[in-house]
């Protein structure tokens, strides 16, 4: 059957901006329960500055106690610049992502550097992991529009994700960063990029701002993408990108592809689980549009079980 391959990025996306501390146990159960639920790619955390991003200062000890408890588990770690790559090889990590975004001032907001300098860190810190050993993705930030500039040119973000592939990086991940798309650019952009780029090597990062993140996701499968991120309950936003929301939920994107033929080895009701502890963690309601019907069929399964036992 047809697979989609997700990477749950709520431990990285999803944590990093939220208003409770998360203790470095709870981050660690967390990807315990995506993994439970067939989770087989994270993001797990980011080696950023703990100034610009306090919830990700444990980085380093997240980093080493998974390798520990899940060491057959790919995780990838978000690194900004050189001395994140140091910290995060340090720590044992085995796999970064690089964060370009396709806009001057974005970049300027996210990381301190003009477009220019960011392409060319990006390129630099891609090439000193892969000389690590290390396999690299590069996310490609604000692809559809840029909560500073407006509309970001396709020509720009095809020439940056074609520059992140040629300098090594053995994925390319395209963010809706402020989840401004809607399925018909998002169909436009894949074809563009995918005559340029082999889908096994591109991914989508969806935010659901508008409420077009499935929608838009399907449009990119149908354009032939396999690979996307997205983050269990719906959590996450980038704190330096004003507008942002959660990204598109991991329970909607299953139910979607599930629904539809193609198989993603993750198990809703796991999911479920997640969900529920995330919702402890943060202390609100969270999970994707099909949360709540996710449950009710819980309910019943529950139900159906203690009637017949
Ligand atoms: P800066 O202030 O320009 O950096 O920040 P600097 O090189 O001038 O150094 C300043 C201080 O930071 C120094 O320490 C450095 O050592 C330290 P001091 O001497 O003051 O004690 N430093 C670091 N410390 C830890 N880890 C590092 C690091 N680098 C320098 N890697 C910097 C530049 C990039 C560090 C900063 O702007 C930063 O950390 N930004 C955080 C960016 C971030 O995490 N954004 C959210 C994630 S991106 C996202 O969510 C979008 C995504 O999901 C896709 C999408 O949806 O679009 C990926
Ligand atoms: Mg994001």
């Amino acid at each position: 059957m047809d697979r989609l391959i997700i990477t749950d990025v709520a431990p990285r996306d999803g944590l990093q901006n939220q208003p409770v501390t998360i203790a470095t146990a709870d981050k660690l159960r967390l990807i315990d329960l995506l993994v439970q639920a067939g989770v087989q790619s994270v993001e797990a955390t980011s080696f950023v500055s703990p100034k610009a991003v306090p919830q990700m200062a444990d980085a380093a000890e997240v980093t080493a106690q998974l390798l520990e408890r899940q060491p057959q588990l790919r995780s990838s770690v978000l690194v900004p610049n050189l001395k994140g790559l140091e910290r995060a090889h340090a720590a044992g990590a085995r796999e970064i992502a690089v964060v370009l975004s396709a806009t001057e001032t974005m970049n300027r907001k996210n990381i301190n550097m003009g477009l220019d300098q960011a392409t060319t860190v990006s390129e630099e810190t891609v090439r000193a992991a892969l000389g690590l050993g290390m396999r690299t993705r590069a996310y490609v930030a604000v692809a559809f529009d840029c909560p500073f500039e407006g509309a970001t040119p396709q020509a720009r973000v095809v020439e940056l994700a074609r520059r992140m592939l040629d300098c090594g990086a053995q994925e390319v991940v395209i963010a809706d960063t402020i989840g401004a798309a809607s399925p018909g650019m998002v169909r436009e952009r894949t074809r563009a990029l995918l005559e340029h780029i082999p889908a096994e090597q591109l991914a989508m990062h969806f935010h659901d701002t508008r409420g077009m993140a499935v929608a838009n996701a399907w449009a990119a499968v149908e354009e032939g993408v396999r690979r996307f991120d997205a983050s269990v309950g719906g959590i996450g936003g980038c704190p330096f990108a004003p507008g942002a929301a959660g990204n598109a939920a991991t329970e909607d994107l299953v139910l979607m592809a599930e629904r539809s033929g193609l198989s993603t080895g993750i198990d809703l009701m796991g999911l479920l689980a997640a969900v529920d502890f995330a919702q402890d963690l943060l202390q609100r309601p969270l999970g994707g549009r099909s949360a709540t019907w996710l449950r009710r069929q819980r309910d019943k399964q529950l139900e159906s079980l203690a009637a017949a036992a």
